[in-house]
């Protein structure tokens, strides 16, 4: 996804390594919230455990954030399993896919992120190695070209994609199980800003952690991002603790309003409600006018400001709600009101 290097948020979600691999739960029982996804995925284990099965393939979908690798490796270690990890465009050449899938031990885990960015060439080797555990290779060119056989272990493919609207139907297929991810509650990024908090050994109260949460656009990646700038801001001016007051002062000087909305999402709304008189606006207009992909705009962030009610889809295009006239201190036209709400 394009990311808006000006943005002060985005300075503070690039993905910080090491503290990501601290904060992030090892087990189900630590992976708070997507409570579905969490029951069907523990089920899949015990049933495949109970077994000595090999895990059936599965495919994460969902906006950046929210917990797809996370459980890719939690899938890895409730199976005992060893986690390899590549990703799509890591995967230009069948080669390489060969090179992955043959160092595999039986019932390990290939997670491929980005999995909507393999090449359409890899994907139909991927098929076979899907569904029969064999990989056909091509060698030589021209008159010597013949083709080899290997046979790979049994092995479970997680893929992991924040665009599904781009992987195609057979790829798709192939997948035992597809799960697709949501935006978390207030209530649940309260907790786990609550559970990192303990791991990162700070003091933060009840309201704290919420503030913190409210203003985390549902995504527990950033909502650890931010309660990292909040604990440097404690430290510096606030003796160490985290209260409302503090969480608000701290996330005020980074331009993050009360409602933790970013960059790109400001920008769409304020287009539909400037450019666009407020709709309705179809995808591919909106889309050029922010100069973002509108499959992009469709599958991350457009998923937000529906869930919060910002706006809505029509069949004849976007539209804003009155809320979002609220939010930018704007009156919404007359007759706006009864014709939504
Ligand atoms: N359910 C959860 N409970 C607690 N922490 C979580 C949960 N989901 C994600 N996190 C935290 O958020 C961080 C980001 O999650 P993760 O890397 O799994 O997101 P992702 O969906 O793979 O994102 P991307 O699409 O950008 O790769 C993790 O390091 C972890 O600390
Ligand atoms: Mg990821």
């Amino acid at each position: 996804m394009r990311m808006d290097a000006s943005s002060p948020r985005n300075e503070f979600v690039k993905v910080d390594q090491a503290f990501d691999v601290s904060l992030r739960p090892t087990r189900f029982t630590d992976y708070v919230g997507q409570a579905k996804v969490r029951e069907r995925l523990e089920l899949f284990v015990q049933a495949a455990r109970g077994r000595g099965d090999v895990l059936d393939h599965v495919l994460l979908s969902g906006p950046p954030g929210l917990g797809k690798t996370t459980l890719a490796y939690i899938l890895g270690e409730q199976m005992g399993v060893n986690v390899r990890t590549t990703s799509g465009p890591a995967i230009d050449k069948a080669g390489d896919l060969a090179g992955l899938l043959t160092g595999l031990e039986k019932g390990d885990i290939l997670f491929i992120d980005e999995i909507h960015r393999i090449p359409r060439a890899v994907e139909e080797y991927l098929y076979s190695a899907m569904e029969d555990f064999v990989i056909d290779i091509l060698i030589d060119q021209g008159p010597n070209a013949r083709s080899v056989r290997l046979n790979l272990p049994r092995f479970t493919l997680v893929g992991a994609t924040t665009r599904m609207g781009l992987l195609t139907a057979p790829f798709r297929s192939r997948f035992g199980m597809s799960n697709r991810l949501d935006y978390y509650s207030h209530a649940e990024l309260q907790q786990i800003v609550q559970r990192s908090a303990r791991i990162l050994n700070v003091d933060v109260d009840d309201p704290g952690a919420l503030e913190i949460a409210a203003r985390s656009r549902g995504t527990p990646r950033i909502a650890n991002n931010l309660l990292r700038w909040v604990r440097d801001y404690a430290q510096v001016r606030a003796d160490n603790k985290i209260n409302r007051d503090v969480a608000d002062q701290a996330l005020t000087m980074l331009d993050i309003d009360q409602h933790g909305l970013d960059e790109m999402d400001k920008r769409m709304l304020n287009t539909i409600l400037t450019k666009f008189g407020g709709g309705p606006v179809g995808i591919s207009s909106l889309a050029v006018s922010v100069g973002e992909e509108a499959g992009t705009l469709e599958e991350v962030y457009e998923p937000y400001l529906i869930q919060e009610g910002y706006m809505k889809r029509t069949p004849q295009g976007r539209v804003v709600t009155p809320l979002c006239y609220e939010r930018f201190g704007l009156k919404p036209p007359a007759g706006i009101q009864t014709e939504l709400l």
